[in-house]
């Protein structure tokens, strides 16, 4: 899959997947490398969840059946999830308590992924044309400009990896501030 041929759902899913890999990567890894897989994480499930939030959810809430308690759910899950990065950012990885916080953590977020794919995402694919699930890829990208979650060929760590590897309320904050600029343009 690429970007060209990608719609938002394709985009969206691709990302579950990169979370799981990297909440593993976070439980296995230990000091300066569970850091930085941490940091990833944090700037993934921030491009990721606000770009939901700002512009997937608010969709959704209308073109799916039930959905204002489907779509109040989901964002009460993130909410809690953003909260829980924000608490484990400032305990550190080496506390003691961090790994079964970071577990409950773990759980949440990958139940929080399945009900968004068979609840959210699957409808929202029957319903909306084409053009407006590629349309949606935008927002997605708007966040990924400013926190790239992937490396970039031939750049090594990239100057917005680096600021945005500070706590997690300032960096998804910084995310949502792009993504409504993107929406507002
Ligand atoms: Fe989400
Ligand atoms: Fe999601």
């Amino acid at each position: 899959m690429t970007w060209a041929q990608a719609d938002v759902v394709d985009v969206l899913l691709d990302q579950h997947r990169q979370v799981k890999t990297l909440l593993a990567e976070v439980r296995e890894a230990s000091g300066d490398a569970r850091r930085r897989a941490f940091d990833d994480l944090v700037r993934l499930l921030a491009v990721h969840e606000v770009a939901e939030e700002e512009v997937v959810h608010p969709v959704a809430r209308d073109a799916i059946d039930n959905g204002t308690a489907i779509v109040d759910d989901r964002l009460a899950e993130e909410d809690e999830a953003k909260h829980a990065l924000a608490e484990l950012h400032e305990m550190g990885v080496d506390h003691a308590e961090f790994d079964e916080r970071f577990a409950r953590l773990a759980h949440s977020v990958t139940r929080h992924a399945e009900q968004e794919e068979s609840r959210e995402f699957r409808v929202l694919r029957q319903r909306l044309g084409a053009a407006q699930l590629e349309g949606m890829r935008g927002a997605v990208k708007a966040a990924e400009d400013v926190a790239p979650t992937r490396p970039h060929p031939g750049i090594g760590e990239s100057a917005p990896a680096n600021m945005l590897a500070g706590p997690p309320l300032a960096v998804f904050d910084r995310i949502r501030d792009a993504v409504r600029d993107w929406r507002n343009r």
